[in-house]
């Protein structure tokens, strides 16, 4: 919500080690400049040092694919890789991967849009599109 840090490094991974002293069960991070024109991040595995420090499920967001996901986890940089965008337009994201079926696109114009409510129950099944 616009904050910032001198050291956004550090002070995550300080905030990694401090919650280890509270035996906090995960930890859930969003990867740092995503970029929203790009849909890519800018700096790729910088979540890196915090998942070394965190001796608890560590959890990472911010612009995966099916692909990237699965690479995180066999790479061993994230215990489970959420999706908000994609699962946002593909309600059966899951299914989908599992598929390798196409992904409905996420409309932004519809994101954080209170009235009215669209774009976040009314996007279509894949039975539905077949
Ligand atoms: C419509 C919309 C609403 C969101 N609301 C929240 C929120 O309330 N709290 C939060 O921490 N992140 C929120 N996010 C951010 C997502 O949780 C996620 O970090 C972000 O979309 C990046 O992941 P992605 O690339 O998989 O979409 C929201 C994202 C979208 C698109």
């Amino acid at each position: 919500m616009e904050s910032g840090d001198s050291n956004p490094e550090a002070l995550g991974l300080y905030m990694a080690e401090s919650l280890n002293k509270y035996r906090i069960l995960y930890c859930h991070m969003v990867e740092p400049r995503i970029n929203p024109a790009s849909e890519k991040r800018e700096t790729p595995h910088g979540l890196l040092p915090m998942r070394k420090a965190f001796r608890g499920t560590f959890l990472v967001v911010g612009g995966y694919d099916k692909e990237e996901g699965n690479n995180a986890i066999a790479k061993n940089r994230a215990d489970l890789v959420v999706y908000g965008r994609h699962f946002l337009a593909n309600p059966d994201l899951p299914w989908r991967f599992k598929l390798n079926a196409p992904l409905n696109k996420y409309n932004r114009d519809t994101f954080y849009t209170p009235d009215p409510v669209v774009g976040y129950t009314d996007y279509p099944f894949l039975e539905d599109t077949s």
